[in-house]
């Protein structure tokens, strides 16, 4: 007795088509020459369906629950995005939790080197916890691990955990205005051990050896300032342990492009204690800044990708995505993996009222131009006296 089930195919060209063979009662096959009919007719059936077959990225499956996807087994996936929503975003914000999720889709995918070992975007950050929130690059990263672990234990979630922490980073960014909506593979395997240490950039590294990393990595200069501009939605505990939650920028609730310029500007004071390993000055109270976002804006090799993001909103978008597309799936083949990306909420554009600017009673000489063959844009600087930024509340 067999019964022919839905089958996807994958073709050398990259184009998925989906194979239908679908009976309503089991077949018996009485004798082998039955059995070589039935398989004629079989193989001519999918024949003719491998003749009509569409494009993967063009299918629209109905899931029981009303949502349409291009993939049947993306379907569970809607119901967790919902509770990740209410229950680890604080009903859909861009707030601390939705930071911290990004920070760990980098933390866990970076543990991977062709020569050093780690499995990439595996989840090992979260089944190897006890040793990886011990890195010292992983300071103040227990907090989120440990939230997503109750999380997947209260929920019951079934889907491995480096799914997990791409999915929840990718829905946590999508609370972010701004933010472009990225895309999520599904399928990654469970993760064969814990990373390795030291493959984590830290903020006091040299600009020589944060970019021979990620080249280790897989990624070139320009794509280590389009994933650097997550600091755009950003702030520390750990820095300065005196002000936790301080952010990188003026606006850690929108996922614009204000980290590069203000990260560009003269850097006057440090907003607590200062003196503290990886922080330099920053132009305006209640901000913090990395030696290394700081060194990446000025350095030869980078400054002028920095530079460009600045008043480059789609610019920055675009490059984004396509550099967390390739960070999301570190140590996977993409062949392997199922796109879930319409499971990810579509994030709301930037407000009318925000647009890149200078901080108030600001100038456009407090910029220190880097680029050496562009001259940083001029832009106006929001009105009013100097201000402090506010930290990012702890939820
Ligand atoms: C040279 C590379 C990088 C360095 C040195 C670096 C360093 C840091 C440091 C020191 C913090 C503050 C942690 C704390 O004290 O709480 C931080 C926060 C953060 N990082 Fe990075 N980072 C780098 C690249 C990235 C990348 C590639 C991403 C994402 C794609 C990322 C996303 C974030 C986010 C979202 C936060 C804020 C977390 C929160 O608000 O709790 N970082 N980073």
């Amino acid at each position: 007795m067999y019964t022919a089930e839905a089958k996807n195919l994958r073709y050398k060209e990259g184009k998925d088509i989906e194979l239908k063979i679908q009976t309503n009662r089991p077949l018996l096959l009485p004798s082998a020459m039955a059995l070589t009919g039935l398989l004629c007719a079989v193989l001519a059936l999918a024949a003719v369906q491998i003749a009509n077959a569409v494009p993967q990225h063009n299918k629209r499956f109905a899931c029981a629950d009303g949502h349409i996807t291009s993939n049947e087994v993306c379907c569970q996936l809607f119901p967790l995005v919902d509770q990740l929503q209410s229950d680890l975003f604080d009903g859909g914000e861009c707030g601390e939790e939705a930071h911290e999720s990004l920070r760990l889709t980098f933390h866990d995918a970076i543990g991977f080197s062709p020569t050093k070992g780690g499995g990439g975007a595996d989840g090992s950050i979260i089944v190897f916890s006890d040793i990886e929130t011990a890195f010292h690059a992983n300071g103040g990263i227990d907090d989120i691990v440990d939230a997503q672990k109750q999380f997947m234990a209260s929920h019951n979630v079934t889907i491995n955990p480096g799914d997990f922490i791409q999915l929840a980073g990718a829905v946590g960014v999508s609370n972010c205005p701004g933010a472009p909506r990225l895309e999520f593979l599904f399928g990654r395997p469970p993760p064969a051990a814990a990373s390795p240490d030291l493959l984590i950039p830290e903020p006091f590294d040299t600009i020589d050896t944060i970019l021979a990393r990620f080249s280790d990595a897989g990624f070139n200069a320009s794509e280590v300032v389009a994933l650097l501009g997550s600091h755009t939605v950003a702030a520390a505990d750990t820095i300065d342990t005196t002000i936790p939650g301080t952010p990188f920028d003026s606006t850690p609730g929108l996922f614009d492009t204000q980290v590069f310029i203000e990260v560009q500007m003269r850097g006057i004071l440090f907003p607590g204690t200062g003196g503290n390993q990886g922080e330099v000055e920053s132009p305006v109270p209640g901000e913090i800044r990395l030696q290394s976002d700081s060194e990446l804006a000025r350095d030869s090799r980078t400054a002028c990708d920095w530079q460009s993001f600045a008043n480059n909103q789609a610019g920055f978008q675009t490059a984004f995505r396509a550099a967390m597309q390739k960070m999301a799936i570190i140590g996977h083949d993409r062949n392997s993996l199922v796109d879930c990306s319409d499971v990810i909420p579509v994030p709301e554009p930037l407000p009318a009222t925000a647009g890149p600017h200078l901080l108030p009673d600001s100038v456009q000489g407090d910029i220190e131009q880097a680029c050496a063959t562009a001259p940083f844009p001029v832009l106006a600087a929001l009105p009013g006296p100097a201000t402090s930024v506010a930290p990012v509340p702890p939820s």
